[in-house]
């Protein structure tokens, strides 16, 4: 596949795994649209990308959880570059542990409001431009959306969400040249400037996730690039995550004692 062509747009790429994509993606010499809410992190990561010797970055600010934010970023691209080849729906916020009953109404709405609307109001906006180059949307989802985590309701319920959009537009698209992609990921490296929500909606500080061995983002990069490059409709990432979705389909009551089991240790802790 001759990147040099292409357009990207990836959402949410001022840190972490969106802005890890957005070096591999541009080290093949594709113009890469960044895309973040905060202007300053943004234009860190543009300097930062110029640095690694990336010369065809365009930055666009927007919140992809305000459907006019989504219009405008697109209509930039298309003023900019006239095409869009490639959406990656990466834009993501997480909350800390919380039981549904303490999470408060407005965090939960959040959580669908970036991770499943804003990639609903992003796809929506770019597909048009995207049917016309037989390109790819691939939309970032999580090993949290295979079985509903305790603790975690509103995350794995956007990220089975995205699962279930992603099976659709297969189906609506499949008489186009349009490619669909669902990439899970699995636990991984932290950008040290991530942030999440509390159950009240206050932005904090990740805390550290004692996990075992994580994934890099350099890493979850190349899978998304690998996954365009074969069209491929679904990849899932680390040996849990693996081991999860397997076992999710094979025997929902086992992964329901395992996942129990670690939430009540951890509440208890
Ligand atoms: N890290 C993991 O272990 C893990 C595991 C499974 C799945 N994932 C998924 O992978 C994706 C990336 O995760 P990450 O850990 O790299 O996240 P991250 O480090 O927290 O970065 C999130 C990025 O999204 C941007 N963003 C957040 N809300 C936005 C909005 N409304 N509009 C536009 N941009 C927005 C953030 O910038 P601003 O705040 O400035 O907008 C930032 O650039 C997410 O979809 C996440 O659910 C991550």
């Amino acid at each position: 596949m001759n990147w040099e062509n292409k357009v990207v747009i990836i959402t949410g790429s001022s840190k972490g795994i969106g802005k890890a994509m957005a070096s591999e993606i541009g080290k093949l010499g594709a113009t890469v649209v960044i895309n973040a809410r905060n202007i300053d992190q943004l234009k860190n990561a543009q300097q930062e990308l110029e640095h690694q010797g990336l010369s065809k970055i365009f930055t666009v600010q927007g919140d992809i959880s305000i459907p006019e934010d989504c219009n405008s970023i697109v209509d930039s691209v298309l003023t900019e570059y006239g095409i869009i080849d490639i959406l990656i729906n990466n834009a993501g916020v997480f909350a800390d542990e919380s039981p549904l009953l303490e999470l408060s109404n407005d965090t939960f709405k959040k959580l669908l409001d970036v991770n499943l609307l804003g990639a609903v109001y992003m796809t929506k906006a770019a597909m048009p431009s995207i049917i016309q180059t037989n390109g790819s949307i691939l939309f970032v989802g999580s090993a949290a959306g295979f079985h509903g985590l305790g603790g975690h309701s509103a995350y794995s319920c956007s990220k089975m969400a995205i699962t279930s959009i992603a099976q659709s537009l297969r189906k609506e698209l499949s008489k186009t040249n349009v490619h669909i992609g669902l990439l899970n990921v699995g636990f991984t490296e932290n950008d040290e400037q991530k942030t999440i929500y509390n159950q009240e909606g206050k932005v904090i500080p990740m805390p550290d996730r004692g996990v075992g061995k994580k994934d890099s983002p350099q890493n979850v990069a190349k899978s998304a690039i690998r996954m365009i490059e074969r069209r491929k409709a679904r990849m899932t990432l680390t040996f849990l995550g693996k081991l999860n979705s397997l076992m999710s389909r094979l025997a929902p009551w086992l992964v329901h004692i395992v996942l129990n089991n670690a939430y009540h240790k951890n509440r208890s802790n």
